[in-house]
């Protein structure tokens, strides 16, 4: 199964990236990706045997992080991967500490991380993009999730949820 792990937005962050995402010029073969998949990939563990799916969530639930917040401040079209993005200009150090610790503790090698929320795919053109409000998102848990592909979307299943440490 295809696994990765995530950030899943509050009630409030979900609803104000859906606005933006909605807002967004798609011209075919680019599409937005639905609302309930905005999520914020920590770290992407591609197939893993279903064998060691018990490994994988015994190695997170070691994993020691406190909660963080996270602003989502620009909106970017990423040519490489085709995508349109919310990102967060700053990248708060805790996030960056517990994907460090998703990736010692579950073995892919990490890429540089830059937080961000995927909008649309398959964006092969620039569109014009405009500034966007930040959105404040409060990370008090990461999933675990498998991702299906099989259909036009892809369907994202949470597996396993751990909560982040209080700040006390
Ligand atoms: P994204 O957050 O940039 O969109 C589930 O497939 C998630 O894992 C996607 O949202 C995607 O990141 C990320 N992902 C997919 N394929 C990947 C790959 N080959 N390497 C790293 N991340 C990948």
């Amino acid at each position: 199964m295809r696994l990765f792990f995530a950030l899943w937005p509050d009630a409030d962050a979900a609803a104000r990236l859906a606005d933006i995402a909605a807002k967004l010029t798609v011209h075919a073969p680019g599409r937005r990706v639905h609302p309930k998949n905005h999520h914020v990939t920590l770290a992407f563990l591609g197939e893993v045997p279903d064998p060691q799916l018990a490994m994988v969530q015994q190695a997170a639930g070691s994993v020691q992080a406190h909660r963080f917040t996270m602003e989502f401040d620009l909106l970017e079209y990423w040519a490489q991967s085709q995508v349109v993005v919310a990102a967060a200009r700053k990248c708060s150090p805790e996030l960056l500490g517990l994907a460090a610790q998703l990736h010692a503790a579950t073995g892919p090698a990490p890429r540089p991380l830059r937080a961000h929320v995927t909008l649309a795919r398959k964006m092969t053109q620039a569109p014009v993009l405009q500034a966007m409000s930040a959105i404040g998102w409060e990370a008090v848990s990461f999933s675990l999730v498998r991702s299906d592909t099989g259909g036009a979307e892809s369907a994202y299943t949470v597996l396993d949820t751990w909560q982040l440490l209080d700040e006390t």
